[in-house]
């Protein structure tokens, strides 16, 4: 089935406009509560485990999600935490609950894969898939907002955002990345641990994409290295970052 899924997705590839409307009654009539990315719940599960071990005798950090949709992987890293007994993290999700920007350049619009409102659910359909599954809400905020808008420096005011343990990003866009990374500066430590959901969505280049927005940032942060983690379906890769 997923197979076939794939073979009618390239085909419409070629033509944007039918494959928007191909993608958009798949969503529409295919409501069901899971990740598009099967792999991360795991890569999630060894993330905190790590970042656990890490920590030692210390709190471990909090954690931050960028890209929700209906907000499967972020119900997953709650549970994680919750069956580790990591009570101190707090998760936060970051979203404009109303799908993808607009392609922001060459960088994101490739193929037409991906396009503005793609992945909409809003904030009341994603809290109530949560707490319907189990999740307090109350050790979960939600930052509303295309990252554009959304991450300011006002934003660190209004919350007690502490150090970064777990970081996944799954935003798809190159230009949604580096947005996420530039803001996610002061909460990034050595040995955090980041998980770029679409590391191979554009192939495997670092000219395009994921691979592009963290080659440019530890370019311009020459304090942070990484070092691989394994990699995980279906274009996903983990890393620690060290941080001198
Ligand atoms: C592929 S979906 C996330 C899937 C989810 N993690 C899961 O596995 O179930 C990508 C999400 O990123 C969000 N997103 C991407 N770029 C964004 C931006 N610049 N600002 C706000 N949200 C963005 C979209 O709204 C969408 O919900």
């Amino acid at each position: 089935m997923g197979m076939v899924k794939t073979q009618i997705e390239n085909v419409l590839r070629g033509y944007p406009a039918l494959f928007k409307l191909g993608s958009k009654v798949y969503h529409t009539f295919n409501g069901s509560f899971r990740t598009l990315s099967p792999g991360t719940p795991q890569a999630l599960l060894e993330a905190f485990t790590l970042a656990k071990e890490f920590a030692g005798d210390d709190k471990v950090g909090d954690y931050y999600e960028f890209g929700l949709f209906r907000g499967y992987t972020f119900l997953e890293a709650s549970k994680h935490c919750k069956s580790l007994g990591l009570n101190d993290t707090h998760l936060y999700g970051f979203d404009s609950f109303e799908g993808l920007p607009e392609p922001a350049g060459s960088e994101d619009a490739l193929d037409n894969r991906f396009f503005k409102g793609q992945f909409a659910c809003s904030l009341d359909s994603v809290k109530k898939n949560l707490s319907k599954n189990g999740m307090e809400l109350d050790r979960a905020t939600f930052i509303k907002g295309f990252y554009s808008d959304s991450l300011t420096e006002e934003l660190r005011t209004q919350h007690e955002f502490k150090a970064a343990s777990v970081v996944l990003l799954d935003c798809d866009y190159y230009s949604s990345t580096v947005d996420a990374l530039e803001w996610l500066l002061p909460y990034l430590r050595d040995k955090t641990i980041m998980l770029f959901d679409d590391w191979y969505s554009y192939g495997d280049g670092n000219e395009l994409g994921q691979q592009k927005a963290l080659k440019e940032y530890l370019e311009k942060y020459p304090q942070f290295s990484v070092e691989p983690l394994s990699e995980f379906l279906d274009h996903g890769k983990g890393f620690v970052l060290h941080k001198k």
